[in-house]
C-alpha cells in the first residue's frame, strides 16, 4: 500500500483485496470478544480533521481507532482556530506538532487532502474531499458487494443519480472497476459530469432499461447544497424518473440489492420502504461494515511504521 490513501485510484487490486479481508479479519476478532478493542494500535495517534459535516464518516473513524487503541483528536472546523482563518497549511503544522501518526481529512475543497499529505510526516486518509472522492466509502461499499454476493468481479452496478456532484460515485466507478465489476452510471444529462468519457463506465439515462441487468444497484443523495442553480424540473419529477420506488424495485432480479451511502432523501432517490427493505437494502449494513473497513485502513497504513521509541 501507498503511505496515504487520498484516491481509490491509490490501490491496486491486491491491495483493495487486501483491505477487504483485513476487514473481515477484524470482524472476526472483534466477533468473540467482550471488550470490543485490539490492542494493534496502542501508541499511536489518529486525528480526526473534519471541515465539512458528517455523521457516519467521522464516528466511524473515530470507532475504528478506538477499537484498534489508538489516541484519538477529534478536530472540527468549528470550535478550532480553522474558524478564526487559521489556513490548511498552519493547521498542518499543529498536527505535526502534536505527532500526529495518522490524519483523517474531510474537507469541502477538491485536493485538500492531497496538499495536507505534502506538509505532514503521518498517513493522511481522505474521507471525503468536495466533488472529488471518498475511498474509504468506495471500499466500504465494495466489502458490503462482497459479503452479499459473494464476489465483485464481473457483477454489473448501476450508480444512479448525483454523479456530478458524488465523490462517492467516482471513488466507486474506479475501484469497482479495479476490482472487475461493470459500471453503469444512470442520471439525467444535466447531472453528469463533463469529463466523463475518461472513466470505466457505460453511461444511461433510463434507469427502468438498466435495472432488470444489475446485480447492485447503488443510489446517491441529490447534493443539493452543492447545486447553485437547477439541475431538473422539480423534486417530483426527479423521483418519477431517477427515483427507486417499489414498482422500480420489482425490475431488479431477484438477488440484486440496493445501496446507499446515506445521509438519504426519502422519498426523492429512494422511497421509505426501499431504503427499509429487510431484505434487499444494505443502508444499515453498510454503516456497519464501515468501521471494520476503516479499521483495516488504519491498520495497514499505521502499524506498519517504525516505532519511535526511546
Ligand atoms: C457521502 C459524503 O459525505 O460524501 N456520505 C457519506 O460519507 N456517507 C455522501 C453524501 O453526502 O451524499
Amino acid at each position: 500500500m501507498k503511505r496515504h490513501l487520498l484516491s481509490a485510484a491509490d490501490l491496486s487490486r491486491d491491495d483493495a483485496l487486501a483491505v477487504l479481508d483485513t476487514a473481515e479479519q477484524m470482524d472476526r476478532a472483534l466477533a468473540g470478544r467482550e471488550v470490543k478493542k485490539l490492542p494493534t494500535l496502542r501508541g499511536r495517534t489518529v486525528v480526526n480533521l473534519f471541515f465539512e459535516d458528517s455523521t457516519r464518516t467521522r464516528t466511524s473513524f473515530e470507532v475504528a481507532a478506538k477499537r484498534l487503541s489508538a489516541d484519538v483528536i477529534n478536530f472540527s472546523a468549528r470550535g478550532s482556530s480553522v474558524s478564526k482563518g487559521e489556513s490548511l497549511k498552519d493547521t498542518a503544522l499543529t498536527l505535526e506538532a502534536l505527532g500526529a501518526d495518522g490524519v483523517v481529512v474531510r474537507h469541502w475543497a477538491s485536493g485538500a487532502p492531497h496538499r495536507l499529505a505534502g506538509w505532514v510526516a503521518g498517513s493522511v486518509l481522505n474521507a471525503g474531499d468536495g466533488t472529488h472522492e471518498h475511498p474509504t466509502q468506495a471500499l466500504l461499499d465494495a466489502f458490503t458487494i462482497r459479503r452479499r454476493l459473494g464476489r465483485i468481479d464481473g457483477l454489473r452496478v448501476a450508480v444512479v443519480g448525483d454523479v456530478l456532484h458524488s465523490r462517492v460515485a467516482r471513488s466507486n466507478v474506479l475501484l469497482l472497476a479495479t476490482l472487475g465489476a461493470e459500471v453503469t452510471v444512470v442520471a439525467p444529462p444535466t447531472l453528469l459530469p463533463v469529463g466523463l468519457h475518461g472513466w470505466p463506465v457505460a453511461v444511461s439515462y433510463e434507469l427502468d432499461a438498466v435495472l432488470p441487468k444489475v446485480d447492485v444497484c447503488m443510489l446517491l443523495r441529490v447534493q443539493a447544497e452543492r447545486m447553485s442553480s437547477s439541475y431538473f424540473p422539480s423534486a417530483r419529477e426527479y423521483s418519477r424518473r431517477y427515483g427507486l420506488d417499489t414498482r422500480r424495485l420489482g425490475l431488479l432480479p431477484e438477488h440484486a440489492i440496493v445501496m446507499h451511502p446515506g445521509p438519504m432523501n426519502r422519498g426523492m432517490e429512494i422511497s421509505a420502504e426501499v431504503a427499509d427493505h429487510p431484505s434487499r437494502s444494505t443502508v444499515v449494513e453498510q454503516v456497519a461494515n464501515g468501521v471494520s473497513v476503516r479499521m483495516a485502513v488504519l491498520y495497514l497504513l499505521l502499524a506498519g511504521r517504525a516505532e519511535g521509541g526511546l
